[in-house]
Parts: C-alpha cells; sequence; structure tokens
C-alpha cells in the first residue's frame, strides 16, 4: 500500500477491537515511534487490541527520485524546512477512515501538555500526530491541516517523534484494560491535581530506613490519611503553582495544614542542630 508502514506491526493492528483508540503517525521515522512503543503497558495495550497506531512516511509521498521531503527556507537562514507536498499527501491517508479525527503538530511552540490534556485525547477515537524534523514545516500546511499544536515541555529536541512517543504512551495506559490495576490511573499525579504520593515496598527496615509505620498498620482509613497528606505537601514542596490551581476540601486543608506544621518543626530542628553553640 503506497506510503503506508505498519508501526506495530499487522498482526496487532488487525486483531485491534472496535473500540480501540486509533492513532496514526506521520513521521520521517517511523522507527523511533515503534521502538519506543513496543514494550510494557503500551506494548501490552497495543497487543491486546485497545490501541492502534500507524505510521505514514512523508518520503514515500515524494514525487522526485531523490523522495525530497524538505528545501531551503524562504527568506534565507540555516536549516531546511519541510515542504508542504509530500506531507500533506501523508497527512490526507493518515487523516484518512472512519470517526472525527483531531490532527496534533508536536512542537515547541505548541500548548504545553498536561494530564487533563492527554485525558481528553485519550477519549479518542483517533489522532492524527505530525512529527516536525529539521526547522519544522511550512507554515501554511500547519494553518490549513492542524487542529492543535502540543508541547511537552520548554526544551528542543531534534524533531517531534520522541515527543509524540511520550504523547501516546500517556494515551495508551489510559485505555481501559491497559493498567492491571484499575485503581492505578486514578491515583497517578496530577489526576486530581497533585502530586503523587511516596511509595514503599519490602524490607520495611533496612539500612536505608524505616517504611513508614501507618503503612504497616492495616489501618486503611489512616493510610489513606496518611497518603493524601503526603501527596499535598509534595505538590505545596515542589509545585505550589499546581496546588494554587486546586481546590482543597476542609479535609484536604487540614492535612495539608498539618504536613506544614510538621515540615516546619522539622526544619527548625535541623537548624538547631546545626547552629554552633
Ligand atoms: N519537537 C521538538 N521539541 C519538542 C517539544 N519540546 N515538544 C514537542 N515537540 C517537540
Amino acid at each position: 500500500m503506497h506510503g503506508a508502514s505498519w508501526s506495530i506491526g499487522i498482526r496487532i493492528f488487525e486483531g485491534v477491537g472496535k473500540g480501540a483508540m486509533r492513532i496514526d503517525v506521520v513521521t520521517l521515522f517511523p522507527e523511533l515511534i515503534e521502538n519506543c512503543l513496543r514494550s510494557g503497558v503500551v506494548g501490552r495495550a497495543q497487543e491486546r487490541g485497545l490501541l492502534a497506531v500507524r505510521t505514514w512516511n512523508p518520503r514515500d509521498f515524494a514525487t522526485d527520485s531523490h523522495r525530497t521531503v524538505d528545501d531551503r527556507p524562504c527568506g534565507g537562514g540555516p536549516g531546511m524546512v519541510m515542504m508542504i507536498g509530500p506531507l500533506q499527501a501523508a497527512l490526507e491517508r493518515a487523516q484518512d477512515g472512519d470517526g472525527p479525527v483531531r490532527t496534533v503538530y508536536l512542537s515547541p511552540q505548541g500548548v504545553r501538555l498536561t494530564q487533563a490534556k492527554v485525558a481528553q485525547f485519550a477519549r479518542g477515537p483517533r489522532l492524527v500526530l505530525l512529527c516536525g524534523r529539521y526547522e519544522g514545516v511550512d507554515e501554511r500546511l500547519l494553518a490549513h491541516a492542524v487542529d492543535e499544536e502540543v508541547s511537552i515541555g520548554d526544551y528542543v529536541l531534534s524533531g517531534g517523534e520522541l515527543a509524540a512517543a511520550v504523547l501516546i504512551d500517556a494515551i495508551g495506559r489510559l485505555q481501559d484494560g491497559a493498567l492491571n490495576d484499575a485503581q492505578s490511573a486514578e491515583q497517578d499525579s496530577f489526576s486530581d491535581g497533585l502530586l503523587d504520593c511516596p511509595h514503599y515496598t519490602r524490607p520495611v527496615r533496612g539500612a536505608l530506613g524505616d517504611v513508614p509505620p501507618v503503612l504497616l498498620s492495616g489501618d486503611h482509613a489512616a493510610i489513606r490519611r496518611w497518603r493524601r497528606k503526603q501527596a499535598l505537601g509534595r505538590t505545596w514542596l515542589r509545585r505550589p503553582d499546581l496546588l494554587a490551581r486546586t481546590e482543597l476540601d476542609a479535609e484536604s486543608r487540614r492535612l495539608l495544614d498539618e504536613f506544614r506544621r510538621e515540615h516546619e518543626a522539622a526544619r527548625d530542628q535541623t537548624e538547631a542542630g546545626t547552629r554552633p553553640d
């Protein structure tokens, strides 16, 4: 088939269930996407037919013998720009088919990705991701064919592929049945606007310290309160910007107050211990 590359394998794509989320990726480096998504939760989600990822290489849609996909920037300057022709043809093939499609261009100029945005994309049913290389994509194609531009952070990657893989991973693990423990996604960092609490496993005593006793108490209400308090405290310490945007109920406000008082008392004690007499 012209330009088509079955990124994760025909077997998996054909095995996809009716409700599966479909993600088409337009990229000059399909193997980057494939290699990133082969393992772990998202690899399994594809094997279970919960998610189908397919890649389209614009080079396969080039019309000259050199399979050219880029050209010099108008106005001069360094680097090359991805030209409209092959990219538009690849994009149209990727967008083809049933169901409403959102087309997203990955770029540092985009709106910063959040868990809320991931959850919105994860509701599907389809997404087309456009990965840029070189200096970027001819702006006219972006204006014509792209619904939104998304960045995964304020740093520059050498192309959109790793950003696309990050987005697909975050979407894939939210598909129903992707995670073994149904509760895990609800307990994720950011799912309620807060960072996650700390986690521990055995041995309960060790050279690096002991597991907090409450986690061994069997008192589920106390454990839930402790976890909530740690999540609130960590968010207050590390990401006050998140906390400022999160509405807290009365219990959460009380737990955070408790955390702050304990944190400040511990800090005062440390300072007293290190002060010269
Ligand atoms: N392409 C290059 N850098 C990127 C970034 N930070 N986010 C998304 N796509 C990119």
